[in-house]
């Protein structure tokens, strides 16, 4: 299982949080009596899908022990004792994950592109709502970004060449409309879209940074320790020629992401 590391994913907090609320303002409930967020890693959304709710029950499901305890702490800081008992974090497989009971909200934000085979996951979530309740859902599509090609470079010349290859996934995230299509028939109401944001790092290697976080910790993980240096040398190398700092120290990092949000007929 890949690890996760709370410091490095909260480095770029500000960037990752935009979408996130961007997919929470377009969910068209008044009310939530049980929701969960799939994949709540270090909290932030669930803490903020609890305050736009106060009267919810909720789930934060996550596989990470590490991102867990940082859940943990999230809500005993941003709720009192009772309040927080609303609040159940629970280490599973968002794939195996059941609910006690029809949930009225499911929202993911940027996790479940870490889950294969979508054509069967987004029904099983359907299924698992209230009528009328809503599937919320925004993932990363960046992967024909040069950020992507980069790594694919990387991993494909030197030592670590064969131990990676079999860690390479099939894209996971298909195009909006294939979500409409398939969500569709379930769905009263579907909203789809998609935005790139042109996301600005600053210091130095900063994409190499923001992947560290993400996309490349299963490889990071599978490295020997005397493979690893000479691997994030490689992966920053190609990065700095994919992304030219500007003169005012910026990059810019164009990020594309894939929302839906899917009411339950
Ligand atoms: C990129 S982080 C996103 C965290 C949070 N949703 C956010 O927006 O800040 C992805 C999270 O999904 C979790 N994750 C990945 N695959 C998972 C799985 N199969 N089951 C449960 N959690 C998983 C990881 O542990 C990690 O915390």
């Amino acid at each position: 299982m890949t690890t996760w590391d709370p410091r490095q994913y909260a480095a770029f907090a500000d960037e990752r949080a935009r979408p996130a609320s961007d997919l929470l303002a377009r969910i068209p409930l008044e009310t939530v009596t049980a929701g969960v967020d799939l994949g709540c890693g270090t909290g932030a959304q669930l803490a903020a899908i609890a305050r736009h709710w106060p009267a919810a029950r909720l789930w934060g499901v996550d596989l990470s022990e590490e991102m867990l305890s940082v859940a943990r702490e999230t809500v005993a800081r941003a709720f009192s004792p009772a309040d927080g008992q609303r609040i159940r974090l629970d280490r599973a497989d968002i794939g195996a994950w059941e609910p006690p009971e029809p949930l009225d909200l499911i929202y993911s934000n940027a996790a479940l592109h870490w889950l294969d085979d979508h054509a069967a996951l987004m029904p099983r979530l359907m299924g698992l709502l209230k009528p009328g309740g809503v599937l919320a859902v925004q993932m990363p599509r960046n992967y024909a970004a040069p950020a992507h090609k980069a790594l694919g470079e990387t991993l494909s010349i030197g030592p670590w060449r064969e131990r990676l290859a079999a860690l390479l996934r099939p894209e996971p995230v298909s195009p909006p409309e294939v979500y409409d299509e398939l969500i569709s028939p379930l769905a009263s109401r579907i909203d789809v879209w998609e935005t790139v944001y042109y996301h600005h790092l600053s210091g130095e290697d900063p994409v190499f940074n923001w992947v560290k976080g993400t996309a490349i910790r299963p490889f990071l993980d599978a490295l020997p320790d005397d493979q690893r240096g000479d691997f994030e040398a490689a992966c920053k190398a190609r990065l700095r020629d994919a992304y030219a700092t500007r003169a005012d120290g910026i990059t810019v990092f164009p990020f594309r992401r894939v929302f839906f949000v899917a009411v339950k007929r």
